[in-house]
């Protein structure tokens, strides 16, 4: 699809498009839908960041969150390498002497009036977040240097930021902090919460298998451990396949020694409840 911008004809992205539901933990869901909610005229939707440990869910939440109001979502994968124009449009030669401006999906989003989901912003440096800045406050507008346009957000545009809580990110300025708020926090769910995310993402997963794997991660919730929901589900999803080839036929020690064992490493195995 190509959207004419002062001009300028702009070559849009796509949706994404994910089957996911987003199970539990109700009370984060309505803060992201009330983070973005307008309230009166004079009101402002905010720009929610998502923080929490690498597997708790927080793309899944992001994503399903959106998919609740019913819009177009259109994830923008930031990296260390993201740069401004990653993030606004980028020039494709085409054909002799011929650009082709392409819109970023948060670009797109700001068009057609979708939600954003800017996944693992902490890894993207200060310079790429700088050009962010006016649309995350009231000004709601991006300027593409690339393409010499300014782009006026959708009214009903929204985006929402993803971060790990590890090392390996960039420590954002204040006034980017400031502008990317409110703050919330997911953590480990309940074991019921637990189970039931388990049960979402393998229906054809066994009661016996999953509760087991419910239990262990329980265990090192408890111990402050780093392992998450995805670990489960890949532990779970290992140990039913073991079991299905025969090469560990036995629930204990068995097939779920080893999932644990070459999902997450010998450590991994403290968590397990002895019978
Ligand atoms: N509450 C939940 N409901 C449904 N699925 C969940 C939930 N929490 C986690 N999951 C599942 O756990 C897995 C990891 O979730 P997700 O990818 O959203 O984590 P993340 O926090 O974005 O991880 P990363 O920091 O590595 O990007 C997915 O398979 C997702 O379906
Ligand atoms: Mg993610």
């Amino acid at each position: 699809m190509i959207v004419e911008i002062e001009g300028i004809p702009l070559h849009l992205a796509h949706p994404d498009e994910l089957s996911v539901t987003w199970v539990g933990q109700e009370e984060v869901m309505r803060q992201l839908l009330a983070a973005w909610l307008v309230i009166d005229s004079a009101d402002m939707p905010m720009n929610p960041r998502l923080l929490g440990k690498p597997g708790v869910g927080k793309t899944t939440l992001a994503y399903a969150a959106a998919k609740r109001l019913g819009r177009e979502v259109y994830i923008m994968q930031a990296t260390v390498d993201t740069r401004p124009e990653d993030l606004l449009i980028t020039p494709v030669i085409e054909g002799e002497s011929k650009l082709r401006y392409v819109a970023s999906p948060l670009v797109t989003a700001m068009l057609r009036g979708g939600i954003a989901i800017l996944d693992e912003g902490n890894r993207m440096s200060e310079k790429s977040w700088a050009s962010l800045a006016p649309l995350l406050d009231n000004r709601r507008y991006v300027e593409s240097i690339v393409a010499g346009v300014k782009i006026k957000a959708h009214p009903l545009f929204r985006m929402v930021a993803t971060m790990n809580d590890d090392a390996s990110t960039f420590d954002l300025p204040e006034y980017i902090h400031s502008r990317l708020q409110p703050q919330i926090l997911i953590d480990f769910p309940e074991r019921h919460e637990e189970f039931a995310i388990l049960r979402e993402n393998l229906p054809f997963g066994d009661d016996k298998i999953l509760n087991y794997v419910t239990d262990f991660l329980q265990q090192a919730h408890a111990a402050d451990e780093r392992y998450t929901a995805r670990d489960g589900i890949n532990i779970a999803r290992y140990a039913m396949k073991l079991m299905h080839e025969g090469v560990d036929s036995a629930l204990d020690g068995g097939a779920m020694t080893t999932a644990i064992l070459e999902t997450l490493g010998e450590e991994a195995l403290r968590y397990v409840a002895r019978s």
